[in-house]
């Protein structure tokens, strides 16, 4: 099997050696329902270097894609733009087993390395801006730190105007195809839209910063290389324009709403609130978490204007499921929405205080202090649901309108 495990070439002296991941669905508490890869490159110079390596089960078949090209005790250095384990999981290994003369990462890489993994091998720390020459080309490093973790760097080779950026600008997608123009744009637009949302969503600020200075670098990038997911080598700015305005996360006509439910009454006002938003406009997602995933919540909310959350209250507390989507939504720190509670009780009714709490936790402009409905909505519960509905619309309208 190993024998058929080949490099993918990516430009003149760079390859692809990663490993895909056709299997993994949770990725830490996020849905990867496409699988995923974890990318590593080899830079083909006089000093031939590794970027990146892959999840620790995956070293095999990142050095048998090697072993396709070169001798994997031929790479001179490893570059480790980033220390979380889906892409260092093998690097001690692989050091040990290719004995390199140097390893580079940034200053906080150095740390975060010897904090997991406690190496013999001594991690050379680069500056940001600093080259590495690799005999007939050059590395340099941009600094990105927190996104997604202090240490996070890019490595740029600008002889063939690649950037390799880690995390950023990778999705969870396992595919045969290497390359973003080889797959359907709007399976690509949804996996990073999803993949932004749930790991870059609470540095959106540092995103907006990065992009900036990037375009005061003046460097041209012809190819942007992730960590997962498929390569940028044509209309990099596309994925550059999508996370810019991901980043600024202007808030639309659109609501969220979220809720589970015992015995379908706080079903029946979320679908009366959805339909007084929808009547005053507001395109809906209606998001019953029994069956949608906290992480599919998380990406309706990249550009959602409203939140809105209903609960029952079982043994004095919101639902499990609420609280589970609530305290991750408040994690990833979506700016800027207006909501409410809402939820069905029997006789305490503690679930749409608790979660009325965690909205005002997250900022949220909260229209009144929601509707709580004992055991089952009648008639005129379910009218004032709607009307609720038609009151978020209206504030949603007006802040949406007046930010034209
Ligand atoms: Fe793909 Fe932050 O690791």
């Amino acid at each position: 099997m190993k024998e058929f495990m080949k490099a993918i070439k990516v430009s003149d002296h760079v390859y692809w050696v990663g490993a895909v991941d056709w299997s993994i669905r949770n990725f830490h508490g996020y849905l990867t329902s496409r699988g995923t890869s974890y990318n590593a490159y080899i830079v083909m110079a006089d000093k031939i270097a590794l970027i990146d390596t892959v999840k620790a089960p995956y070293k095999e078949e990142m050095l048998s894609r090697i072993a396709s090209i070169i001798d994997p005790g031929d790479i001179r250095y490893i570059i480790s733009n980033h220390t979380e384990m889906d892409h260092t999981g093998c690097l001690p290994d692989v050091i040990e087993a290719v004995k390199p003369e140097k390893v580079f990462s940034s200053a906080m890489g150095v740390k975060t390395l010897s904090e997991h993994f406690h190496l013999d091998h001594k991690i050379v720390a680069v500056e940001y801006g600093e080259t590495v020459s690799l005999g007939n080309m050059d590395l340099s490093f941009v600094e990105t730190r927190m996104l997604h973790w202090p240490e996070s760097m890019f490595t740029y080779l600008a002889e063939e105007g690649v950037l390799f950026s880690q995390d950023a600008f990778g999705m969870h997608l396992a595919s045969s195809e290497r390359f973003a123009d080889e797959i359907d744009d709007d399976i690509l637009e949804y996996e990073a839209s999803k993949y932004f949302a749930n790991i870059l969503m609470p540095f959106s600020l540092f995103v907006s910063k990065l992009l900036e200075r990037v375009g005061k670098l003046g460097i041209s990038i012809g190819i942007i290389a992730p960590d997962h997911g498929p390569i940028w080598r044509k209309d990099v700015t596309r994925i550059l324009e999508l996370y810019s305005k991901w980043a600024k996360r202007k808030p639309t006509k659109k609501a969220v709403i979220a809720y589970d439910t015992m015995w379908q009454s706080t079903a029946k006002m979320a679908r009366s609130i959805g339909e007084g938003l929808i009547d005053g406009g507001i395109t809906v997602k209606v998001m019953p978490l029994d069956v949608c995933h906290r992480s599919d919540v998380a990406t309706e909310m990249l550009d959602a204007g409203a939140l809105l959350v209903g609960s029952p209250t079982l043994n004095n507390n919101m639902f499990p499921t609420v609280a589970d989507a609530l305290i991750y939504l408040k994690g990833l720190k979506p700016r800027d929405l207006i909501g409410t509670a809402f939820g069905s009780y029997g006789w305490s009714g503690e679930g749409i205080r608790q979660v009325n709490d965690v909205l005002k936790e997250m900022k949220v402009e909260l229209i009144g202090e929601g509707i709580s409905v004992k055991y089952v909505p009648d008639h005129d519960a379910l009218s004032q649901c709607h009307s609720l509905g038609s009151l978020v619309a209206k504030r949603l309208n007006e802040v949406c309108d007046n930010d034209r």
